[in-house]
């Protein structure tokens, strides 16, 4: 029997009745939202704050981009649902502006509702086209919830969920600030890890393996923007072993990198591109993979045992096709690449040169991390790996403050607003973010 609420407030409603994610229940202190509005996000008591988050970094275009919340409307107005086996005008549209964007011989978009299901389907894939099982994947990883996507992961997100025996083999990928190559400069880190990669490949069999999948730009575990030549080796080596390369642009695609995508930064071409959030910057659930034309043809006369309910729904692919025009007309993706180098870049190393605890600064477009420190010689991290810490806490709790919503991970935090961010936006951001630094700067002990 429904119970008489009116006495609560709205926050001991949510905290009553809905299961958060990753999160002990009776720990959770949500901040209840309002309403938002471009980079600002306001809560139930009228308190504004500047997301310097883009939520989990989807939010490419800010909140309620008007000619996406139009696009969603006019859909709902003329189809809001249909099934997959039918076609529609807003899916092949939202198709066609994807692959517009993507590499030569880009072929097809099969529609998810998310990231970790386009990781599950990209790996299907690739395992039905080689005949193959085994995937590899970075340690510094995260490629979602589900049961192969939290295999896959590297971070410790993937520990309880980890049945040893999905076929995963994790590898280490180029890190110069933390090596694990004991490399001093990138080219060094670059030539050891494509080593160690092709090694472990030898070591595992490579007629096992199946495919590669490797944020382009390792978001969620660091933002640890590979060297040039990194991607260009794996490249050679999945070449070389009859290994497909999956791509996953999932937090990095569509502008976040100051490109439509980050592999083209780095003149490779995978087989697989896994994508979501930026695509429509979430406004409705929306993932999907790009499909080379090798892997399409596989399947032109051998059926994909694979669909989902949802694929390609339409209010999803309106709001995509209308997210990636908005994008074309309003150069957001020129924006988030300008930001990064005037603004971002130069205001993170000002803010490194006052705050001792900021070990490395590192990142590209609206695309950065903090990686903080008690020590900058022995590069003692703020937070143990896969913990908090009582400075990290006080750090975060300084940044709500301030009014800035900012993400945060163990000893780092991650500057990513939207691609959308205008110069005095991302300046007040920063100001915000040396002032909580501030309450954080008596935890450094080193010298
Ligand atoms: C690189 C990457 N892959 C996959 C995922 C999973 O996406 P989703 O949460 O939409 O399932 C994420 C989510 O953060 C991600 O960053």
């Amino acid at each position: 029997m429904a119970s008489d609420r009116s006495s609560l407030t709205s926050l001991e409603r949510e905290k009553a009745s809905v299961f958060h994610s990753w999160s002990a229940q009776s720990t959770l202190n949500p901040l209840m939202v309002r309403d938002a509005h471009g980079v600002y996000v306001t809560d139930e008591d009228g308190n504004t704050y500047l997301d310097f988050s883009s939520q989990l970094v989807n939010t490419n275009l800010g909140h309620q981009h008007p000619s996406v919340v139009k696009a969603i409307q006019d859909q709902a107005a003329l189809l809001c649902t249909i099934a997959p086996q039918h076609g529609y005008q807003s899916r092949y549209r939202a198709a066609e502006l994807i692959l517009d964007h993507s590499f030569d011989g880009a072929a097809k978009v099969f529609f998810t509702n998310g990231g970790t299901e386009a990781v599950e389907h990209a790996v299907r894939m690739a395992r039905l086209h080689t005949g193959r099982h085994k995937i590899m994947s970075a340690y510094r990883s995260y490629h979602g919830a589900t049961s192969t996507s939290i295999n896959l992961t590297g971070d410790p997100r993937r520990w309880p969920s980890d049945n040893g025996s999905a076929g995963v083999v994790h590898f280490f990928g180029p890190f110069l600030y933390r090596s694990n190559f004991h490399a001093t400069t990138e080219q060094e880190e670059c030539a050891r890890a494509l080593e160690s990669l092709e090694t472990t490949i030898l070591f595992e069999g490579p007629s096992n393996i199946a495919a590669i999948i490797l944020e382009t730009v390792p978001g969620t575990a660091g933002i640890m923007v590979p060297p040039q030549g990194y991607l260009k080796g794996v490249r050679d080596i999945c070449d070389r072993y009859g290994i497909v390369y999956i791509a996953d642009e999932v937090m990095a695609g569509f502008g976040r990198t100051g490109s439509w995508f980050a592999y083209q930064q780095h003149d490779v071409t995978p087989d697989l591109v896994t994508f979501a959030k930026g695509v429509n910057s979430g406004y409705v659930p929306l993932g999907g993979v790009v499909v080379n034309e090798a892997i399409c043809a596989t399947f032109a006369n051998r059926v994909y045992p694979g669909g989902l309910t949802y694929s390609g729904h339409p209010l999803a692919c309106a709001s995509a096709a209308a997210s990636i025009e908005a994008m074309e007309n309003e150069g957001v993706v020129e924006n988030a690449s300008r930001i990064g180098e005037e603004v971002l870049r130069p205001g993170l190393a000002e803010l490194a040169e006052r705050h001792r605890i900021i070990g490395d600064v590192r990142g590209t477009g609206v695309f950065f991390a903090l990686d903080l420190v008690s020590d900058r010689a022995t590069k003692e991290p703020l937070a143990p790996y896969g913990a908090s810490s009582p400075a990290m806490n006080e750090l975060v709790g300084a940044c709500r403050s301030e009014g800035l919503l900012i993400f945060s991970n163990y000893h780092r935090l991650h500057v990513v607003p939207p691609c959308t961010v205008t110069d005095e936006e991302a300046r007040d951001g920063l100001a915000r973010l040396d002032r909580a630094l501030g309450v954080a700067d008596k935890y450094y002990v080193g010298g």
